[in-house]
């Protein structure tokens, strides 16, 4: 698909240039080893691994996680950073991984965005096809209420919050992200358990008057007589 050899290739651009390299861990990984823990989950998948700045600290928390992601350049740095993990990383998307195969835990941290609306969605159900029943999901996206930055257009708006922007600028120029509304997240995960309800995490900006962004952070179980679409 177009739209991911793009993100790939401005992904590996990005790791490239440092991304993430020497940047701490989000809080949020404290509360997946929280939960894995209390649920007995230690084998999972985290889609969107990138150079491990979350990955690492997950695997040495006790987790035994099978890393995904589109750029090559990241699982690269990984593997050289951590050779003991170079066989549990993998280069590609969900759809590379071998048909119906499902861990107890699944995990993307600031991955299910990438795409328009209808994009961001699959990725979401396809995710959630990888959860076995029982098993854990644990999501950060981008959150309405983010100040967007830098330049962008907004390309779609629906009735329940969420908005797709294309940045004309920055690492992601050329890209559509998506930011997802309370309501729509919620519409998303139907029928599911919330172990962690949804809820907003704002981070200000280091650059002066470009203003916070917001994320959603939740965990939920997948009871075990879901059908997923
Ligand atoms: C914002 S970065 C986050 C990386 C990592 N989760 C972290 O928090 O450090 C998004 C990552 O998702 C990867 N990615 C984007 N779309 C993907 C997809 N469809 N499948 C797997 N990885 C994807 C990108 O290559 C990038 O490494």
């Amino acid at each position: 698909m177009s739209a991911t050899r793009s993100a790939a290739q401005a992904w590996d651009d990005e790791y490239r240039r440092g991304r993430y390299q020497d940047e701490p861990p989000v809080a949020f990984v404290a509360d997946i080893l929280a939960a894995a823990h209390r649920a007995g989950a230690t084998d999972g998948l985290y889609v969107g691994c990138g150079n491990g700045r979350n990955l690492l600290p997950l695997v040495d928390g006790g987790l035994d996680l099978l890393g995904l992601d589109i750029s090559a350049e990241a699982v690269r740095q990984l593997a050289d950073r951590r050779p003991d993990r170079a066989g549990r990383l993998r280069h590609g998307d969900l759809d590379s991984l071998p048909l119906g195969a499902t861990w107890p835990l699944v995990i993307g941290i600031q991955v299910f965005q990438h795409g328009d609306r209808g994009q961001a969605h699959r990725q979401v159900r396809a995710a959630q096809r990888r959860v076995a029943a029982g098993g854990l999901i644990c999501v950060r996206v981008n959150a309405v209420g983010t100040d967007v930055w830098p330049a962008h257009d907004v390309v779609e708006r629906a009735p329940d919050g969420g908005f797709t922007v294309r940045y004309t600028a920055g690492p992601k120029r050329g890209l559509d992200i998506h930011f997802f509304g309370a309501a729509e997240l919620g519409q998303l995960f139907a029928g599911w358990a919330p172990v962690l309800p949804a809820r907003p995490q704002r981070t200000e900006r280091d650059n002066l008057g470009t203003g916070q962004w917001t994320q959603w952070e939740a965990i939920w179980r997948r009871p075990a007589e879901l059908v997923t679409p």
